[in-house]
This record gives structure tokens, sequence and C-alpha cells, in this order.
């Protein structure tokens, strides 16, 4: 979808269709008052005979409105006036976007951008829009011999704004974009199947998208560099599965030469049966999705590379199946991990910290601001937190402050959970350094206490998606979170826009 930026009187431009805001109860927004002059009263006169109320997320079309020169007229709920924060214009301009999308029209015209939300700006109601409008355009239909896109789909989308607000309109659109690329890109990469989207397939991802950009340098280790450096806690994940491992690494160098890089480390389990320690049967094909905090990896640094964010971003994925085949781990396994720490493998199915926590060690050597970690790591945060916000845990207050804020921002939460040592002896083994499982309870913050272990070195922070990464059920389907909350992150750090 093509996005443009006007300055236009909403009743002269001509269009497939105008996007209007009408607040709870039965007001109209400004532009749309704006609107009503030239139509004669026409949309006043609709909400009047009880055609909309204006509750939050409600939308009416209203085909040729006479007096103006678009097609259509999309009225959208925005709630009550005191009430239009961040959370509630998103609402609004999700429900427009997917109402227009299936309005017939081909080309718009949105004069929500420009409203009041409280809390926010112009950049940031444009960034959203945009973000929105593409987001709702995703069919995962990559595989389907038949598409199911939409029957005529929106193709243009213009936003409105005031003529002094252009400038920033247009970086917002640039960065809207980027971000919502970069979320297309991760919900794709969930969406396909185990046996497509291999280790090896999110390496080529990683090389394609280093071969797109002078400013990110790509390069992927194979398992015999792995042993040779010691990474026995990531190897012996690998052990049961006929897919090499590969811990993949892409470095955007957007910052000065020697700036401290922002790390960001994302769980690449391209499929995750359990190991020996195996799952149960049902749902078990939702466990493709065990790789998406590596494409959130992905689709934040190909946003990085996008937005030309003036940072240093370094994404490292270590990539692997968990399978049970013959040599793969057995319960009670004790292996070295390349800190040195040696870890009994209780259950083969808590693999993903296996992983990471050699990701974490190997990081060092970028010399990290801060590392943040992305997993789906824990049944139990899904348990805890539900779809609605992923869990935070961090050795940095600082740092986990600002991911929280960033996640608000950006429609895309966090939640922060507790790293106390009072959890950590929860993970004492009788034979080795530590168990990788600590017992049924709190097992989101003991996931985190065994990181915890891994990161002393530096400011860190761990993201336990396995609520927020894909929905199941009838909407089964990846989220693109969190490439949102990371990008602002990002964009915070820059503290430019
Ligand atoms: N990938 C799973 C976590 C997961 C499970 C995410 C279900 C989303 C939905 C992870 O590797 C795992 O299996 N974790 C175990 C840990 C347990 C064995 C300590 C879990 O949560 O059951
Ligand atoms: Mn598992
Ligand atoms: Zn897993």
């Amino acid at each position: 979808m093509n996005f443009t930026v006007k300055s236009e009187h909403p009743a002269s431009v001509k269009t497939g269709c105008v996007i209007l805001g009408v607040f709870e109860r039965r007001k109209l927004s400004e532009p749309a008052s704006r609107f009503d002059k030239t139509t004669r009263g026409l949309l006043g006169k609709l909400l009047a005979d009880g055609e909309m109320d204006g509750k939050c997320g409600d939308t009416l079309l209203v085909h040729y409105p006479r007096g103006a020169k678009c097609e259509r007229v999309l009225l959208v709920g925005c709630g009550k006036p005191g009430e239009f924060d961040n959370s509630a214009y998103r609402k609004a301009v999700a429900a427009a976007a997917r109402a227009v999308n299936t309005s017939g029209a081909t080309d718009a015209v949105t004069c929500l951008a420009e409203l009041d939300v409280k809390g926010s700006d112009t950049y940031y109601n444009i960034r959203a829009q945009v973000e929105l409008a593409r987001g709702t355009l995703y069919r995962p239909d990559e595989l389907k011999s038949k598409k199911d896109k939409a029957r005529r789909p929106l193709r243009r989308l213009a936003i409105n704004v005031d003529k002094a607000a252009q400038e920033q309109a247009r970086r917002a659109v640039t960065d809207g974009v980027a971000i919502a690329a970069g979320v297309e890109l991760a919900r794709s990469l969930g969406d396909l199947p185990g046996n497509l989207c291999t280790p090896s397939h999110l390496a080529n991802t990683a090389r394609e998208l280093g071969k797109a950009s002078k400013q990110l340098k790509v390069s992927v280790m194979e398992a015999a560099a792995m042993k040779k450096l010691g990474m026995g806690a990531l190897l012996s994940v690998a052990r049961g599965s006929d897919e090499p491992a590969k811990l993949i690494s892409l470095e955007y160098s957007g910052g000065n030469r020697g700036d401290k890089p922002v790390v960001l480390v994302g769980k690449g389990v391209t499929f995750d049966s359990g190991g020996i320690s195996i799952k149960p049967a049902a749902a078990m094909d939702e466990m493709k999705y065990d790789m998406c905090g590596a494409a959130s990896v992905l689709g934040t640094l190909q946003a990085c590379v996008d937005m030309e964010l003036p940072l240093n971003v370094v994404g490292v994925i270590p990539a692997t199946e968990n399978l049970p085949g013959g040599r793969a781990s057995k319960p009670g396994d004790i292996v070295t991990s390349l800190s040195g720490q040696t870890v009994e493998v209780l259950n083969t199915d808590a693999e993903g910290r296996l992983i990471l926590c050699d990701a974490l060690t190997w990081c060092e050597k970028f010399n990290p601001a801060v590392v943040i970690d992305i997993a789906t790591l824990t049944g139990a945060c899904v348990i805890a937190l539900g779809a609605h916000a992923a869990g935070l845990l961090s050795n940095d207050d600082k740092l986990a402050g600002d991911l929280l804020a960033a996640g608000k921002a950006a429609g895309d939460r966090a939640w922060h959970l507790p790293l106390w040592d009072d959890y950590q002896p929860q993970l004492d083994s009788n034979f080795a350094d530590m168990a990788n499982i600590g017992g049924r309870e709190a097992g989101t913050i003991t996931a985190a206490c065994f990181l915890s272990r891994f990161t002393k070195k530096y400011h860190w922070a761990h993201l336990d998606i396995a609520g927020v990464a894909w929905k199941g059920g009838k909407e089964k389907g990846a989220t693109g979170r969190p490439v949102s909350l990371l990008c602002q992150y990002l964009l915070d750090r820059c503290g430019q826009r």
C-alpha cells in the first residue's frame, strides 16, 4: 500500500473514501464538522437519526455524500472525547482500516491523524495509522494456491494533516512503513511451517537482509565452530535433529564507530517438539512459532535499516530444532555451557534457555550498551499474562522502565515481573551448577533466573513473548510482536522522534 500526506478540505478531496471521526455521543470531530458544512448537515442528520453513537471502534459507511467530492465517507467511532488516548485512537484506526478495506474503495483519505489524542502527537498518530493500515492487509496465504486477498483492497491511503505538520508527517510515514514491514517480516516467518522455516532458512533470510544494505553485516556460525568455542548447551538441543544449528549475527552500524550497540538476542527454535521430554500432540503444530523471538529480531533489524536509525544495533539468533532423535539429549544429561557453568538437563523441553544462555555469553564480545533477549520461553507466561502483555524481567530497573514505556507508546505492552534472588534456589541441582528447570511455581521467573546467571556482565532485559507472539484458534497466526516495542525503544534511544 502507498501512503501520502495531504492538507486538504475533507469535502473537496476527490477519493474513494474519506475517513472521519465521531465522538460519543453523536459529536462530529472537527474535520467531520468541516465536511458537514459542505454536505449541508448530512452527517449530523445521520447521527441524530441514531445511525451511530460514536462508540469507539464502531463504523458507518455512507455512499455518495451530496456536496462532497468523494464516493464514500466512513464515520469511525472514537469514544468519549475525554477518554481519547493512545489506545482508543489505535482501536478506532484499526476498525477504520478493516472497514475501508472491505468498502470497495481502492484509495482513501483519513482525517483521524489530525485529531487530538491524549498524550500523543501528530508524528505518533500518523505512524500508528500507517502501521495499523498495513497490518490489516496481511494475509498468511503465501502457501495457498488461491490467494484470499480482499476483493478490492485499499491501494493508496492519504493522511490529512495540518500544513504545518507536513514535514513531521513525512518522517512519520517513513518510520511507520519501516516498522510495518518489520512486523510483516516477523509475522510471515512465524507463520511459515517448520519444514520450510528451518535454522538454515532463518540464516538465509538474515543473509538477504545483509545483501540489501551496506550498513548491515551478517555472519552465520556453523555447529563445528560452536563446538570449538564450547557452546555445549546450545549444541545439546540440536543433537536430536538432522537440521544443522546456526548462530546468526546481524550487525547494523548506523551509529558512530565505537558506540556501544544495543544487542537483541532472539530465540530461534524452528520447531519445539519438547525433545525426549516430548510434548502432548494437541496444538503441537503451534510450536512452529517457537522462533518468533528470532523473527522479531530480523524484523527489527530490517526496520533499523529502513529508518536509517543513527544507532548501532546487533541481532543474535541461536537457531535449532528441538527433536527426539537417537542422539538427542536425555533427561539427566549434564552439559557445559560456553560460560563454563554446567547444567543438568532435567527436562529437554526447557530448551530455550539452553540455546539462549550460550548466545548471551557469546554476545559479551560486542561490548553491548544493553542486551535484550526475546523468547517464547514459558507456557507459564501465557498463564500469568495471557495474550495482552509480554513478561519483562531485567537486572536493570532503568532498562526495564524504558522498555515498559516503549511498549505502552507502541501499543505493544510488556509487564514487569520480579527477578528476586529468592527464586534462584529453585534451580539447585545435586550434580551440576544448576538444573534447567525450577519446578512448577513461578515458571517464567525461574526461567529468567536461569538466564540471569549468564548476563551478569551487562545491562540485560528478557522479554517472554510466549503469550503475545501468535494467536491460536480460529484467528491462528503470528502477530509480529514485539517488533513495535523494540523499534519504539530504539527510536527513543536516538532521542529524535
Ligand atoms: N517453547 C516452549 C514455551 C511455550 C509453551 C510457549 C507453550 C508457548 C506456549 C518452551 O520451550 C517450553 O517448552 N517450556 C516449558 C518449560 C518447562 C519444561 C520448565 C514449558 O513452559 O512448559
Ligand atoms: Mn520447549
Ligand atoms: Zn521452546
